[in-house]
């Protein structure tokens, strides 16, 4: 990247898990691509004086904050990163756009339909004064995933008849694992649905080019209560361990999802299998630089499922790091999107995936809660709040 293209000054707000994973993409992905801004890391935003300034320091920010509102008169500022958890993306994402701010917000966009919509809203509304707006279904973002999509574009595996996604975690199968803002429904909207099944439903969309249209869904919580630390009372358990859901897509395509966070091996298993009239495609994120291929054109004789290993320069995104069959990890699915934010921005064109798109896989979530309370297939068009599901202790 040459030294005198415009600079994209950066806030981030959330400096744990994502908060850290997206820094790491910040600082890293105008080292290995050619962007056409140069993201300056401007501020880090906390509740804590002492800890934000400390990971400022750490992860490479030039300020921090202690409170996100600040991001928005500072005239640094041309970008607002959302990194904390659901309860707060819609205030601080709408609020950042009328403000004038790109943003981009982690996934699942929102905790309800009806917040997602009013994202999707301002979302528009900045749209048309030039500034912009992504979600971030990060997985869009690794090499085979992409390929994927772009051989089911190509027509490679013909029709899509099965889509097969799973999306498996076993880090609260333990009932003692303790209480985290991740089990309560207020903070996370819902459990494993919303957390990871929100990346399952964003992929095959993705992956496919259909939308998810009607859905029948089961949802568990096996495990209601859980310690909240030494004198502390038990903490109640709001959301759904484990979700389960058939689904029809646009294009005829039926889908069979399942989320867990109770499949006790997988740590982070997202498990792809889509079949078509003339081939298949599979996916293991434990497996994350390969694609499985089969394509029914070749002779029986030596057909059989083809292990692509998706490192080649050819490939989506490869040629911008090592050498052939040196591998990429979790990290560089959020270099690619920062990669592909900064360059939409500098083209001045729509970012993908986009509000409108959070808000669809926001609609197919609140059709499988919708599904599992009343025992029915629901359809993903239904608008407005989905119900209250209560769980009972
Ligand atoms: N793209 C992915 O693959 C992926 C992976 C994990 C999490 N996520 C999403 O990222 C978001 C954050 O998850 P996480 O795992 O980083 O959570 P986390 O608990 O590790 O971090 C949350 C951060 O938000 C901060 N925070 C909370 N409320 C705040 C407030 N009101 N003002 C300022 N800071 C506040 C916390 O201090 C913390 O720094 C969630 O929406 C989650 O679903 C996405």
């Amino acid at each position: 990247m040459s030294s005198n293209v415009a600079t994209l000054g950066v806030g981030q707000v959330g400096y744990a898990f994502m908060g850290a994973a997206h820094s790491h993409a910040w600082r890293t992905a105008p080292r290995f691509f050619d962007l056409p801004m140069r993201p300056e890391l401007r501020a880090l935003v906390g509740r804590d004086p002492d800890r934000v300034a400390q990971a400022a320091h750490r992860l490479g920010w030039e300020s921090s904050e202690t409170d996100w509102t600040r991001l928005l008169s500072r005239s640094d500022i041309d970008l607002v990163d959302v990194c904390t958890p659901g309860d707060t993306h819609a205030e601080i994402a709408i609020a950042a756009l009328d403000a004038g701010k790109h943003v981009l917000c982690e996934k699942p966009l929102a905790n309800t339909v009806a917040e997602a919509q009013a994202m999707a809203d301002a979302a528009d509304r900045a749209a048309a004064r030039g500034v912009l707006a992504m979600v971030g279904f990060t997985y869009r973002r690794v090499p085979a995933i992409v390929l994927a999509q772009q051989l089911v574009g190509e027509g490679r595996i013909g029709d899509i008849r099965h889509v097969r996604a799973q999306y498996l975690q076993d880090w609260i199968s333990d009932p003692l694992a303790p209480m985290t803002w991740r089990l309560q429904r207020e903070k996370a909207g819902s459990g494993a649905l919303g957390d990871i099944g929100a990346h399952i439903v964003d992929l095959t969309q993705f992956i496919t080019g259909q939308d998810v249209l009607r859905v029948n869904g089961l949802l568990e919580t096996f495990v209601r209560e859980r310690p909240r630390g030494p004198g502390q009372p038990n903490g109640i358990v709001t959301v759904d361990d484990a979700a389960a859901f058939l689904a029809r897509f646009s294009g005829g395509a039926v889908g069979v999802f399942e989320a867990t966070r109770y499949a006790t091996g997988r740590k982070n298993a997202i498990r792809l299998e889509i079949n078509g009239s003339n081939g298949s495609l599979a996916f293991d994120f434990e497996d994350m630089n390969v694609l499985q291929f089969f394509y029914g054109e070749e002779s029986p004789q030596t057909a059989g499922f083809r292990r692509v290993l998706v490192t080649e320069p050819e490939h989506p995104y490869a040629g911008h790091w090592w050498p052939p069959g040196h591998g990429l990890g979790y990290e560089h699915g959020f270099v690619h999107q920062v990669a592909d934010l900064v360059t939409a921005i500098g083209q001045g064109q729509q970012p993908l995936p986009s509000f409108a798109d959070g808000l669809q896989v926001q609609r197919v979530l609140a059709a499988v809660e919708r599904s599992s309370e009343l025992g029915s297939w629901q359809s993903t068009e239904v608008l407005g709040e989905h119900l209250a599901r209560r769980i009972e202790p």
